[in-house]
């Protein structure tokens, strides 16, 4: 087929999917991990990351604050820098699928349209969209248990106004209407990232 330029093909490769997933045992799949910064994003990512390498399967994290060391490092936080930093992840995901690996992406991705267009790029079962909030978000308190942590002193900044555009600050965070797995974290009983990095582990296996 043809891509967005004339004289551009399609090349098919000599190895298919299915051989790649017979010769290391396992399906690749995406698991993305939303929601707001501090809410715990990149601790379950690596928490699964790390389980999933204890049970003989290999995943690779891609998060985005690392992204934009890299790959990502000429986008900022406008509402189109977020939305082409959620595009270029998605299509990386989608290779990482394709070669066989779980592929655990952990981004804030606060634009639903944004996150359901990678949906859209993976068959169905392919796609695990597990929804990071905080339960403040749902009790009208949406920042407080996020911005009590602050581990990385950015709330505090832009509560001072030296960031401008921070998530959940000034803003806008739309959470999935609907996913796969959601994991809430209520303050005073949090649970480890191991227990909730297993429930996403229980959930993979299930589908497969
Ligand atoms: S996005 O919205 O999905 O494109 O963001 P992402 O690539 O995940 O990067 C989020 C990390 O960038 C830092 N940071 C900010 N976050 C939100 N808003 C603004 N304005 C901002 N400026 C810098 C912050 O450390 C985020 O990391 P996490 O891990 O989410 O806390």
């Amino acid at each position: 087929s043809l891509g967005n330029s004339n004289n551009i093909f399609w090349q098919e490769c000599p190895v298919g999917k299915l051989e790649r997933q017979k010769l290391i045992n396992q399906k690749g799949c995406v698991v993305w991990i939303t929601g707001l910064s501090g809410s715990g994003k990149s601790t379950l990512a690596f928490a699964l990351n790390r389980q999933l390498y204890s049970r003989g399967k290999l995943s690779y994290v891609l998060d985005g604050d690392n992204l934009r060391h890299g790959l990502n490092k000429d986008l900022g936080f406008s509402a189109e820098d977020r939305t082409e930093n959620i595009r270029r992840v998605g299509e990386v995901a989608k290779l990482f699928a394709d070669a066989g690996m779980i592929c655990i992406a952990s981004l804030i991705s606060p634009y639903r349209k944004d996150r359901d267009a990678c949906r859209a790029k993976l068959p169905d079962s392919n796609f695990i969209e597990a929804s990071f909030l905080t339960k403040a978000v749902f009790m009208n308190t949406p920042l407080s248990l996020c911005e009590s942590r602050d581990a990385k002193g950015l709330y505090k900044l832009a509560r001072a106004g030296k960031i401008k555009g921070f998530t959940g600050i000034d803003d806008p965070y739309e959470p999935p209407l609907q996913c796969e797995i959601e994991l809430q974290q209520i303050d005073g009983i949090c649970r480890t990232p191991t227990a909730m990095s297993e429930q996403v582990v229980s959930y993979l296996e299930e589908k497969g």
